[in-house]
C-alpha cells in the first residue's frame, strides 16, 4: 500500500468512517517518521491543518480549534479539531469537536469563532454544502460547548443564506459583543464577484439582523474576503482579513493571497464604518501566514494565532501525509498607531539551557551554535550600522541555509530561502524584504522549530514567518558580516507538554 498521490473530489469528500483502517495506519506511521514534525507548534496528527478557529478563554482554560482534513495533505472534507491549554504554550489534544455530520455541513465544517455566553462557549461556523453539480451553499451554524467539554450543534442555521446580491462564497463568521449588542462579521462576495465584509447585529445571536457592508477601505478587495476578524486594542479597532485576488498595486505582496490589516480610529456602528483607516498592510512579511485569528482575552490582551501555510500551494511534507502548523500565540499591541506582534510572555516557559552570544561581525563566518537540533529561540541585538547575514538551518559548508540578511545602514532586512532545505513554492518568490528604520540598532528574535521559523523584528514591529524543510545535518546557526557587532542569548527550547 502507498499514500494516495492522485486525490479526486470523490476521495477528498469520502466520509472519514469509510476509510480503510490499514490506510490510516500507514498514514500515521508515515507522518510519525517525518523529520519535519515540530516540537512546540500545534500540528495535526495527520493530514492537513489550516485556519485557527474559536480561539477563546472559557471555564478557566484557553481553547483553540483548527480546521483539519485528517486523511491527507489536501483540502478535503473539513472538521474542527479542539486543543486546550492552561498557559498558551502547552496544548492538550481534545479530539474532533465539530464533524461534518449533518445536511447543513455535509461538505465541511468551515471556519468560525467562539464567544462565551453565560456558562457556555458558543461556536459559530460555516456549514459548507455542495450539490450534485458541485454548486456551493453556505449556512451559518452554531454549536455550544458546556463546562464538561460536551459540544452540541444546533440543528438549524442561524443565518440560512447570504443576503440578496451576494453569492454563496459567504463564510467565516466572527461573533463578538460590542456596546451591549452581539455583532457578526463575515467574509462575502457580491454577485459582481467583489470581496466584502458584511456585518450583522442584534440582542442575541439567534436574532441577528443584516446591517450591511462594513466600510474600511475605498479600494477593491479582490474577488473574496476570507476570515475577517475585528479586535480592539485598548479600544482601537484593528481589522485583520484575507483578501483574495487583491491588486498588487493596492498592496505589495508576493504570497498567493495576503493576510492584511488596517488600524482605525473607531467603529461607527450607525454607519458600519471603521473610521480613519490606515492603508492596507501585510500582517506578516514572510512567506506562510494566513487566516490569523485574534480575540480580546478577559485578561485585557489581544491574542492572535495564525495558520502557517498558504492555500493552493504544495509543501514538501505533503509527500509524508501531512501539511502545515499553527504559529505560536502572539500578543497584538499598538505603539504610535503601528501594530506590534510580540511572542506572549508565557513563551519563556519553553526555555531550557541558555548560552550568551556576543561578537564582532566579520567576513569570516562564525558558528554561533553547531548542532541546534532546530529547536531554539535566539535574541540578537545589533549595533546601529551593522550589516551582515544570519544563517539558520545551515549545513557545514554553508551552501544551504535560511539567510536573514540585515543592513541597518540602508534600513533593510531580507529573508532568503532560495537555498534552504527542499525547495518549494518558488513561483511566489524565494525572498521577502522588510524595511526598517535606518541607522538604528536592530533586535532580531527568532523561534525555530524543525521546519518553521518565526522572526520578530525590533520587538514585533514586523514579523516574518517561513516554513523550511531542512535535510539531515542542516541545523547550524552561523553569522557573518561587514560591520557592527552583536550580543544576545540562545535558548534550547523544550517540547510542548501534551498529556
Ligand atoms: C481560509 C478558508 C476559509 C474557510 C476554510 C476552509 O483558509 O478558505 O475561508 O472557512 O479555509 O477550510
Amino acid at each position: 500500500m502507498e499514500l494516495i498521490k492522485n486525490w479526486t473530489d470523490a476521495l477528498r469528500y469520502q466520509p472519514y468512517c469509510q476509510w480503510d483502517k490499514q490506510y490510516q495506519k500507514l498514514l500515521t506511521e508515515t507522518v510519525n517518521h517525518s523529520k519535519w514534525r515540530q516540537n512546540y507548534h500545534i500540528q495535526a496528527e495527520s493530514g492537513l491543518l489550516n485556519d485557527p478557529n474559536g480561539f477563546s478563554y472559557f471555564n478557566g482554560q484557553w481553547h483553540l480549534f483548527y480546521q483539519i482534513y485528517p486523511m491527507g495533505p489536501v483540502h478535503g472534507v473539513k472538521s474542527w479539531y479542539h486543543v486546550s491549554s492552561d498557559n498558551l504554550v502547552d496544548w492538550q489534544p481534545e479530539g474532533f469537536a465539530l464533524l461534518p455530520d449533518m445536511s447543513y455541513d455535509s461538505h465541511g465544517v468551515y471556519s468560525g469563532s467562539g464567544i462565551v455566553i453565560e456558562d457556555e462557549l458558543i461556536l459559530a461556523y460555516t456549514g459548507n454544502v455542495r450539490d450534485q453539480d458541485w454548486q456551493r451553499t453556505s449556512y451559518q451554524m452554531l454549536a455550544a460547548m458546556n463546562k464538561q467539554g460536551e459540544i452540541t450543534k444546533e440543528d438549524k442555521p442561524f443565518i440560512s443564506a447570504p443576503p440578496k446580491g451576494y453569492t454563496h462564497e459567504f463564510r467565516d463568521p466572527q461573533v463578538f459583543k460590542y456596546q451591549e449588542q452581539y455583532w457578526l462579521l463575515i467574509g462575502a462576495q457580491t454577485d459582481q464577484l467583489e470581496g466584502k465584509v458584511l456585518a450583522y447585529a442584534g440582542d442575541t445571536l439567534e436574532k441577528l439582523e443584516f446591517k450591511g457592508e462594513l466600510h474600511f477601505t475605498d479600494q477593491s478587495m479582490g474577488f473574496m474576503v476570507e476570515c475577517p476578524n475585528l479586535v480592539f486594542i485598548e479600544e482601537t479597532p484593528v481589522l485583520l482579513f484575507c483578501p483574495q485576488g487583491l491588486d498588487q498595486e493596492a498592496l505589495d505582496y508576493q504570497n498567493i493571497y495576503p493576510n492584511t490589516y488596517i488600524v482605525a480610529e473607531s467603529f461607527d456602528t450607525e454607519t458600519l464604518t471603521l473610521t480613519q483607516p490606515t492603508a492596507l498592510k501585510n500582517l506578516d512579511e514572510g512567506f506562510d501566514v494566513y487566516a490569523t485569528q485574534a480575540f480580546n482575552a478577559p485578561d485585557g490582551r489581544a491574542l492572535a494565532v495564525s495558520w502557517v501555510g498558504m492555500p493552493e500551494t504544495a509543501y514538501p511534507s505533503d509527500h509524508e501525509g501531512w501539511a502545515h502548523c499553527l504559529s505560536i500565540v502572539k500578543e497584538l499591541k499598538l505603539k504610535n498607531g503601528h501594530l506590534y506582534q510580540t511572542p506572549i510572555k508565557e513563551q519563556v516557559e519553553l526555555r531550557q539551557e541558555q548560552t550568551a552570544l556576543a561578537g564582532e561581525l566579520t567576513s569570516q563566518p562564525a558558528v554561533l551554535m553547531q548542532a541546534t537540533n532546530n529547536c531554539y529561540e535566539v535574541i540578537l541585538k545589533f549595533t546601529a550600522g551593522s550589516q551582515g547575514k544570519l544563517h539558520l538551518f545551515a549545513d557545514h559548508e554553508l551552501n544551504l541555509s535560511l539567510v536573514i540578511d540585515f543592513d541597518t545602514k540602508n534600513g533593510m532586512i531580507k529573508v532568503d530561502r532560495t537555498n534552504a532545505g527542499s525547495p518549494f513554492a518558488q513561483e511566489y518568490g524565494t525572498t521577502r524584504s522588510v524595511s526598517i528604520e535606518k541607522n538604528q540598532p536592530l533586535t532580531l528574535q527568532l523561534f525555530v522549530d524543525q521546519s518553521v521559523c518565526e522572526l520578530f523584528i525590533n520587538g514585533g514591529q514586523q514579523v516574518a514567518t517561513a516554513r523550511i524543510f531542512p535535510g539531515e545535518g542542516e541545523d547550524g546557526l552561523v553569522i557573518e558580516g561587514a560591520a557592527g557587532s552583536y550580543a544576545g542569548d540562545f535558548w534550547r527550547l523544550r517540547s510542548m507538554k501534551n498529556d
